[in-house]
């Protein structure tokens, strides 16, 4: 072919296939936007019971490793470690394959409002949530490839140094901020102006700032800055200070650990995923108590397959305490409760931390321009604009109060800009009851509001997991208890204090800031204790960061594994996940599983060797 002609046909193919994409992801946001609105979250594992209940056990074989789950821990895990060609692996995960879908960050609150979501709910609460529906809170866990990671907000954020060092104070060796810096910088591939000596280059996991930037963004900066908090790299030397958001996209795509990590090694022979495969039980040989291997159901059959090395239990916080409460490994009076014969006793599912978290509605004059979903569409296909950004956040900062008693900051504010939310689904998304969802929605102008998530850091209250039953096919109960101590409400204070003082800066008066107040709680000028505390009461809800259900330290009577990860008492048996975390995180929680994963890789390396 000449090449004139050459050019000229790729041109045309171009062209039609640019076209054809765009048309297949308008019909796709348009498809799945209207699913997600109807969509009723399940109230339990209604799709394994009669797998569940079916009476044959099938012979599933034998792997040298079995892990359970891939969310962002297994993910991690199963590419790490297959990297031993020798070594057989095989990863079970409950959800199904991540699609075109959830890999754009913005439709990420749709996404929970799908499959990819278990469908918690809090336990009705007392002291807390109780502008929700019934006084519970909703607890969003993915389910499906790549867990947490393929419908969170794609914040990455590692939290402060000083918070690992309160782990290895634990006697946790070899868990130091040192420690563990090498471990963050090996997943990262950051393509961000961040502190030198920080920052991985050529990792799996790419880094990224979404474009372009909103004016309000500025607002923020400026704003933060005289309040005197100085500008940051908040994943770099300090983390005091306000900064643009570090998001885990690359070319404005989501990086899911699905696609970052797992993508990279399932055409190994030595890896076999299955999904839609519900794990209902570890076997643990009750002489040795030793872990032989897992029970799990798919296809509407049951299996039995053993691990000739090892059980890894990458479940999350939720599921992996539910999962050795019904392996026998628990508290000794509620597993008799609950039926179970006891395995070993430990305070699995105590300790449960999570970041209460008030979203508060800001009105400002300035309008967000009226992007068609066309535009944006295109702007997606070149890695730009509003889709490649999670409900729109773009900045955020960290900091002290007088009432510190930690090192890290006790307060992270969240900033996102109009646009964020949207009408319909913005009670639906945090559970508000009918009165608080119209109070809200009637005001809302989302072309106009800015959200500002404040969220307490560092909670001293501590909730907890427990069995509903004991069957696998019944959710757990997941009681949060925030605010049961007064700590946090006066600390968490000072964060909203915090708030409204920036309201009240130079560069937020330039676009007429003022608060969206549902008068729910009296007159928001007073901005007293009371008022403060009503707020978080009735309207905070959950950073989505549970934590600590199988915390990591030495004592078997207050903690479940030792610093390499193993349970307490058990062989052959290890947690690596979110559970393990000993202590609070100064930010979100999902670089520091990475890290937990790829350390906890390291050791189990080591021992394979
Ligand atoms: C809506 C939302 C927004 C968030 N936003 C952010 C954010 O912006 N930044 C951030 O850092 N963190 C964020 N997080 C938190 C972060 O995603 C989690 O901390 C992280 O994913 C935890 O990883 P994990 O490996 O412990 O568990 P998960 O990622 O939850 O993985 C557990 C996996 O195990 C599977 N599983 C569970 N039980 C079983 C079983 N019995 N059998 C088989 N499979 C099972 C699950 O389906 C899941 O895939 C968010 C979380 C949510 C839900
Ligand atoms: C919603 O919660 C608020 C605050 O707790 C309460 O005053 C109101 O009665 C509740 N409304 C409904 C419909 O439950
Ligand atoms: C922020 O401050 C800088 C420096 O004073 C100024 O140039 C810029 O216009 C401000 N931006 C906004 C959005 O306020
Ligand atoms: C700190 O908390 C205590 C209660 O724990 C409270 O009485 C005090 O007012 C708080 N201090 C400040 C400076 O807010
Ligand atoms: C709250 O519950 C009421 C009644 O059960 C229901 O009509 C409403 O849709 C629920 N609200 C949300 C946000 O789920
Ligand atoms: C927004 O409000 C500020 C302060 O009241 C005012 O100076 C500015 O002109 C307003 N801008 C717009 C676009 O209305
Ligand atoms: C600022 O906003 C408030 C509340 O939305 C409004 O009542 C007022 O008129 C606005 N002021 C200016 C100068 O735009």
């Amino acid at each position: 072919m000449p090449l004139l002609f050459e050019v000229f046909f790729f041109f045309i193919v171009g062209a039609v296939s640019a076209s054809l994409t765009s048309d297949y992801y308008q019909q796709l946001i348009a498809q799945e936007t209207a699913k997600s609105l109807t969509y009723e979250l399940p109230k339990k594992n209604e799709e394994f019971k009669t797998g569940y209940e079916s009476n044959a056990i099938n012979d599933y074989g034998e792997y040298d490793l079995v892990i359970v789950g891939a969310g962002t821990a297994g993910c991690i895990l199963a590419t790490r470690l297959s990297e031993i060609a020798k070594i057989s692996i095989l990863l079970l995960e409950a959800g199904g394959e991540e699609n075109d879908f959830n890999q754009i960050l913005a439709m990420w609150p749709y996404n929970l409002f799908s499959d990819f979501n278990w469908g918690y709910f809090s336990t009705p609460q007392k002291r807390s949530c109780l502008g929700m529906n019934n006084s519970q809170c909703v607890i969003y866990r993915g389910k499906v490839i790549g867990g947490g990671s393929s419908i969170n907000g794609a914040m990455y954020v590692r939290g402060n140094c000083k918070d690992y060092d309160n782990w290895a104070a634990l006697g946790n060796r070899g868990w130091s901020c040192k420690d563990v810096l090498p471990y963050f910088k090996k997943s990262e591939n950051s393509q961000v102006d961040g502190d030198e000596g920080y920052h991985g280059i050529g990792g799996f996991w790419n880094i990224e700032y979404s474009l372009p930037e909103s004016p309000l963004l500025h607002t923020f900066i400026n704003g933060s800055l005289e309040t005197n908090l100085p500008f940051i790299d908040y994943n770099g030397r300090s983390q005091i200070g306000v900064s643009k958001l570090q998001s885990n996209i690359k070319r404005g795509r989501r990086q899911s650990f699905g696609t970052a990590f797992l993508n990279n090694a399932r055409k190994r022979s030595n890896l076999k995923v299955v999904t839609k495969a519900l794990v209902t039980k570890i076997t643990i040989d009750r002489r040795s108590k030793q872990a032989t291997g897992i029970e799990f159901v798919t296809n509407n059959k049951k299996f039995r397959v053993r691990a000739k090395k090892e059980v890894i239990v990458s479940a999350g916080a939720i599921n992996t305490p539910q999962l050795l409460m019904l392996s026998g490994i628990g508290p000794r009076n509620h597993l008799k409760d609950m039926k179970i014969p006891l395995v070993v006793d430990l305070p699995v599912g105590k300790n449960l931390m999570e970041h209460p978290v008030i979203n508060l509605i800001i009105h400002t004059n300035y309008t967000a321009p009226n992007i068609s979903t066309a535009e944006s569409v295109e702007q997606f296909l070149n890695g730009l604009g509003p889709l490649t950004k999670g409900a729109n956040l773009e900045g955020l900062s960290f900091f002290h109060t007088r009432n510190s008693s930690t090192e890290g900051p006790q307060i992270q504010l969240i900033t996102a800009s109009p646009y964020a939310v949207d009408a319909s689904l913005f009670p639906k998304l945090i559970n508000f009851n009918t009165t608080i969802g119209q109070a809200f929605s009637k005001q809302l102008q989302p072309q106009n509001d800015m959200v500002w998530y404040v969220v307490l850091l560092h909670e001293k209250s501590r909730g907890q997991i427990l069995l509903q039953s004991n069957n696998p096919i019944d959710f757990p109960n997941i009681d949060l208890n925030m605010f049961e101590e007064q700590d946090d409400v006066d600390v968490f204070s000072e964060g909203l204090e915090y708030a409204f003082r920036l309201l009240e800066t130079e560069a937020f008066k330039k676009v007429n800031a003022t608060l969206l107040d549902i008068s729910l709680c009296g007159d928001s000028g007073t901005r007293s204790k009371q008022y403060m505390e009503c707020l978080m009461r009735n309207l905070a809800g959950t950073g989505y960061h549970p934590i600590g259900t199988a915390a990591m330290g030495p004592d078997p009577r207050k903690f479940v594994v030792d610093d390499k990860l193993r349970v307490h008492g058990v062989g052959n048996m290890r947690v690596i996940d979110a559970s393990i975390f000993p202590l609070g995180i100064s930010g979100n929680t999902n670089a520091p599983t990475a890290m937990v994963a790829e350390k906890g890789a390291d050791i189990i390396k080591a021992e394979l060797k």
